[in-house]
């Protein structure tokens, strides 16, 4: 029976427990503020939510050049508490830190088929993708047998994702379905939670991302907001102030959706439509209201920076708590398999 999100079992209501990751290889931007985060805050209010910092997976890939991942670690917590992940809500830790992740992803990659990881199709894009680094390896392989650790071992209900994670929540549940059958049925099957996001693209047009340069990081001081508003693409059919603009395929004007009050934004939409506002205007106006939206953030960013044994008692509490639950799953697998 669900109710908000909430089962009832012998009458106490049982909040549904929800977790998810994301792996510390750069500093956040928008795309991670309006799309993860803010999923991440909503679902904080009606789950018992496990939010961590994927450090392990961030070696998957950049084991060459680990210089930064601690740096990365520290700013992603960061970013997360100023983005609104209460510790009183949410249980926020770091992976490495609770080393039952790494007991039960061996005991998974006991039982986990090579065929299955080789057909997985987020590896084959990866390898394909990512040629300048070296994925050639045993841990890039498992990459998906340590994430279904991550997820079984909380017995997680609910993982919110993107569309590109889908095929390691399948993975998570035919591994949990494969342990269950050969020893003992102690995982649930984790269902994927796909959040209905706005679409904010990156200064050229494309997905926001790290690796294509065309990110405004949420560590980005004030002028670098204005320098990198100004070069956003805008409505390309739109070639002179004399032309009427199109808002609704325009990305600056997604971004004016956020960050710029109503009236100010219909009267925009309008003005692009006559040919009456150009981009350059609109594009100052956007810069100075994502400032100010951004200046809360920037505010927690700094409280924070200045305050790192708060930071460091925080994650202490979310390592204990995570830990707590992490042992006695392990117990509980190890004890089915006879171990
Ligand atoms: N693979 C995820 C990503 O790249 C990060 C991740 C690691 C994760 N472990 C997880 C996400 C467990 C959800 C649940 O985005
Ligand atoms: Fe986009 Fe603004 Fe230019 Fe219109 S005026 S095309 S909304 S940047």
């Amino acid at each position: 029976m669900l109710l908000n999100g909430k089962s009832l079992i012998r009458g106490e209501a049982l909040k549904k427990r929800v977790l998810s990751g994301m792996r510390p290889t750069g500093k956040l931007h928008l795309g991670n503020l309006h799309g993860a985060l803010a999923n991440w805050k909503k679902l904080q209010e009606q789950y018992e939510c496990y939010f961590f910092v994927a450090d392990w997976h961030a070696l998957t890939s950049d084991y060459q050049n680990p210089a930064h991942i601690q740096e990365y670690v520290k700013e992603m917590l960061i970013d997360w508490l100023a983005a609104g992940l209460d510790p009183q809500k949410a249980t926020i830790f770091i992976q490495s830190k609770v080393p039952e992740h790494t007991e039960l992803h061996l005991l998974f990659s006991m039982i986990t088929p090579l065929a299955w990881l080789e057909r997985n199709p987020t590896y084959k894009e990866q390898k394909r993708q990512l040629i300048e680094k070296d994925l050639n390896t045993y841990g890039f392989l498992g990459y998906p047998v340590l994430q279904a650790a991550d997820i079984l071992i909380y017995k997680a209900h609910y993982v919110p994702v993107g569309i590109d994670q889908l095929p390691h929540i399948e993975l998570t549940r035919e591994i949990a379905r494969r342990f269950n059958y050969l020893y003992k049925e102690v995982f649930p099957l984790p269902e994927p939670l796909l959040a209905k996001v706005p679409k904010l693209l990156g200064l050229d047009g494309r997905k926001m991302s790290k690796s294509y340069h065309n990110a405004i990081y949420l560590s980005d001081p004030p002028d670098e907001v204005r320098k990198k508003v100004s070069q956003m693409f805008t409505d390309k059919s739109r070639l002179r102030k004399t032309d009427p603009g199109h808002p609704d395929i325009c990305n600056v004007f997604s971004f004016h959706k956020i960050y710029t009050n109503p009236d100010t934004m219909a009267q925009i939409e309008a003005d692009c439509k006559a040919a009456k506002i150009g981009c350059v205007e609109c594009k100052k106006i956007l810069a100075e209201n994502l400032i100010a939206g951004l200046g809360p953030h920037w505010e927690k960013r700094a409280y924070y920076q200045g305050h790192e044994n708060e930071l460091q008692e925080i994650v202490n509490e979310g390592i204990r708590k995570a830990t707590q639950i992490a042992k006695a799953t392990l117990e509980e697998a190890k004890r089915a398999v006879g171990i």
